[in-house]
């Protein structure tokens, strides 16, 4: 039995740089057509020449049948002339971190509704550009995502032609605010489909499972499978892949971050098939971002087939989900 998937894309991944770069960003290209690279190395990547750079880089490294998209770290530097660079460089992306929400947000913003976060944002808007948010606040870990709406609500109202992302949706109740503007969708990772806090935490804890938002409760899980596997077209695949290496994941201060590269195709086939939603996997991956992004990926055919894919223990000293396990899908050569 094969699967056959036309240009599936990846809607939100950390490739990070140098030798990580080099050693995650191949399981990526081998998998997708086109991905959103985030923003958020050391320092960010804010400005149209450093995303083009940064583009430079993983081209050199997967090659011209991916297609890196690129995203802006959101700033104040963030002015018309750099918003008119970006269109012209075709960046269309720019990437909201509340600040010290997440790994490498230290520069993100911490007044987000201030006035001159309202100016970009009409700025944006007016340039066609493409706004996404890690909607957390830093409050109670379980209401990070619940407690930012009132904000997320407040940008989609105010800015109705600007499109606006939830990154990461981890909160069944963000899901009916999402589909209640027609400007805002969301991006739904691997982990979050699968995993609860019991997961991360039930039985012994499970530091390759930490990440923000932090996966939550059985109801969530489950709302979000719904969507999912329904190919409701407000929302699209986006891992959140996010390589440390294991000395930074196996020990105290471990890093907030899921590795889902290596199985994120293999395993999203098998979680669609054990749940009778085949079908829905082409919407979820191939066809609903383009439309909600607004753009052509590379033409790019991926065959999976049934059959036992041994899941490496390690890639290059970062540990994958399902590491040392079987999934029952594997990519064609
Ligand atoms: C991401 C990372 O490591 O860069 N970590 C995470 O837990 N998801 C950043 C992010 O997307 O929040
Ligand atoms: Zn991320």
């Amino acid at each position: 039995m094969t699967l056959t998937l036309n240009s599936p894309c990846d809607m939100h991944l950390h490739l990070r740089d140098g030798a990580m770069l080099e050693n995650v960003a191949p399981l990526s290209s081998a998998q997708f057509a086109a991905a959103v690279i985030m923003p958020n190395l050391l320092p960010p990547v804010c400005t149209t020449s450093e995303a083009l750079d940064y583009q430079a880089r993983i081209r050199a490294v997967c090659g011209e049948s991916f297609l890196p998209l690129m995203s802006l770290f959101f700033g104040a530097h963030l002015t018309k002339d750099e918003i008119a660079a970006a269109k012209q460089a075709g960046i269309r992306l720019t990437k909201l971190y509340p600040q010290g929400v997440t790994t490498n947000s230290d520069k993100g913003v911490s007044a987000i509704l201030c006035e001159q976060n309202l100016q970009i944002f009409e700025m944006l808007q007016d340039a066609g550009m493409i706004l996404c948010i890690h909607s957390e606040t830093n409050g109670f870990v379980l209401e990070r995502e619940h407690s930012f709406l009132p904000i997320f609500v407040e940008i989609a109202r105010n800015f109705p032609r600007l499109t606006i992302i939830m990154e990461h949706i981890s909160d069944a109740r963000s899901l009916k605010f999402v589909e209640s503007f027609p400007n805002t969708f969301g991006t739904i990772t691997l982990h979050h489909l699968l995993f609860t806090l019991d997961d991360l935490l039930g039985s012994a804890l499970n530091p390759h499972l930490f990440c923000k938002p932090c996966v939550k409760l059985p109801r969530d899980m489950r709302a979000l499978r719904r969507v999912a596997f329904s190919g409701n077209p407000k929302f699209c695949f986006g891992s959140d892949s996010a390589p440390h290496l294991r000395t930074h994941k196996e020990c105290a201060q471990c890093g907030a971050g899921v590795f889902s590269a290596p199985v994120a195709l293999p395993a999203l086939a098998e979680l669609f098939e054990n749940h009778g939603a085949l079908q829905s996997l082409s919407a979820f991956v191939c066809e609903n971002a383009p439309r909600i992004y607004g753009f052509t990926p590379p033409q790019k055919v991926v065959r999976l087939r049934k059959a036992r894919f041994d899941v490496a223990a390690e890639y290059g000293g970062v540990v994958s989900l399902f590491a040392g396990k079987s999934l029952s899908w594997i990519l064609c050569d």
